[in-house]
């Protein structure tokens, strides 16, 4: 296997954008990073989007992506894996490259959520989950989380003040990213005597319905190395599933598929949790960062929340998680996750996170992206050259 760098970054702001046409997103993003790398080819693309043909019906995304970029007629390819269809998204990228059949592969995400209203969000959503023994029940992302949330209130005494924690240290750091969509501070209160959504979780400790777009280039290291290139190495890239069903695990407060993708990435680079500076995290709901942390080891189980609630996982704290504002406040276009966080990350590491978002140690990182409520999760390790 090839070596293999980030060499190119972009992506669109985050937020109910009415204005802008689906294709537009991607293409804004993908321009971006081509921009941003100084490529005028690509080799090849993978996509990540979760739905497009239930919240813009839209199918053949690939090909219309590519048209609108102008880059007919490459390889252009629709990754899905829900949620964690970015995260997929690179991962298959990242193969390509390393495996030398490809020297400029595009992975992007896009979605455009908000243009149908909130009831069909939530159906499209919910067809990430079991559909016969979840969704036809009624069960929906914000129902299943909280029954998750619940499990570890009940066995690790995790309280809805840590969960707000969460929200609110996510909320400060994505109130200095410009393409969040929430930039809003929040108080623990505040977060507290929000709208119920589903008992325990309010409106505040849930990541909204969003559109946008994120796209990075990939290039092997030795060409990124001889173009000039600020140096951000992919380390490694773990994958794993799990049931969709949370009825069907042993231990629903365990997100299995999160442990073993962390491991797989871990095992591949060579290291430990330990080695890491900082995390971006599949948030999706404050009881997600919990569990993931839990699950990732960064934390023993039941630890993560008082260890939010302590300020362990601030900018400023023992191990930052989200400093890009997390899914909770700089939103979560499904598709579109998994490849912002990397964009956050390479950020990071070069140095050039905005507004004194800048995390004062920055030279190895970890992204999680989670399918569903866990029955996917993409692990990626970046660090600097
Ligand atoms: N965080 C912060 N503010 C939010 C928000 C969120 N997650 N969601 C909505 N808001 C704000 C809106 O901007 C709006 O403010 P305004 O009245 O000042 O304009 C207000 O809260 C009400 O918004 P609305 O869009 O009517 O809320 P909703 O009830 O339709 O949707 C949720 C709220 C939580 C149900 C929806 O965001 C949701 O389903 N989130 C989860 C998405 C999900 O499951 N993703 C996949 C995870 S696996």
């Amino acid at each position: 296997m090839r070596d293999v760098a980030v060499i190119g970054i972009g992506m669109t702001k985050f937020g109910e954008l009415w204005e802008r046409s689906y294709r537009d997103l991607f293409v804004e993003a993908a321009k971006g990073a081509m921009k941003d790398s100084g490529v005028d080819n690509l080799d090849s693309m993978y996509i990540g989007c979760m739905s497009g043909g239930l919240f813009v019906g839209q199918e053949h995304i690939g090909s219309l992506l590519a048209d609108y970029l102008g880059v007919t007629p490459i390889p252009a390819i629709r990754v899905e894996s829900a949620c964690a269809s970015g995260g997929a998204a690179f991962r298959t990228a990242w193969i390509e490259v390393a495996s030398g059949l490809s020297d400029i592969v595009l992975a992007g995400g896009v979605e455009k959520m908000t243009d149908v209203d909130g009831g069909l969000a939530t159906y499209a959503l919910a067809t990430a989950a079991d559909a016969e023994y979840e969704g036809f029940h009624g069960a929906t992302f914000p129902g299943l989380y909280a029954m998750l949330a619940h499990a570890h209130m009940h066995k690790y005494g995790t309280t809805s003040e840590m969960m707000a924690h969460v929200a609110v240290k996510n909320h400060d750091n994505g109130s200095l990213n410009p393409n969040a969509q929430f930039p809003i501070k929040l108080t623990v209160e505040g977060v507290l005597n929000s709208t119920m959504v589903a008992d325990p979780l309010h409106i505040l400790d849930c990541s909204p319905v969003t559109d946008g777009a994120a796209a990075v280039i990939l290039a092997p290291l030795e060409l990124a190395k001889s173009m000039g290139l600020p140096i951000i190495k992919v380390l490694s890239v773990g994958m794993a599933t799990d049931t969709l069903a949370l009825h069907s695990r042993k231990e629903i407060t365990h997100l299995a598929s999160v442990a073993t993708a962390t491991k797989r990435a871990l095992d591949l680079a060579g290291m430990t949790i330990g080695d890491m500076d900082f995390a971006e995290v599949h948030d999706c709901f404050t009881i997600a960062e919990i569990c993931v942390l839990e699950a990732m080891g960064v934390y023993e189980p039941g630890q993560a929340g008082p260890a939010s609630m302590a300020g362990e996982t601030a900018r400023d704290g023992k191990f930052p998680v989200n400093p890009s504002g997390g899914l909770k406040s700089k939103g979560h276009p499904v598709g579109a996750t998994g490849i912002a966080q990397i964009v956050e990350i390479v950020k990071q590491l070069r140095g050039t996170a905005e507004n004194g978002r800048q995390l004062a140690k920055a030279n190895r990182a970890i992204a999680q992206n989670m399918g569903g409520s866990g029955g996917s999760s993409v692990v990626t390790i970046l660090e600097k050259g």
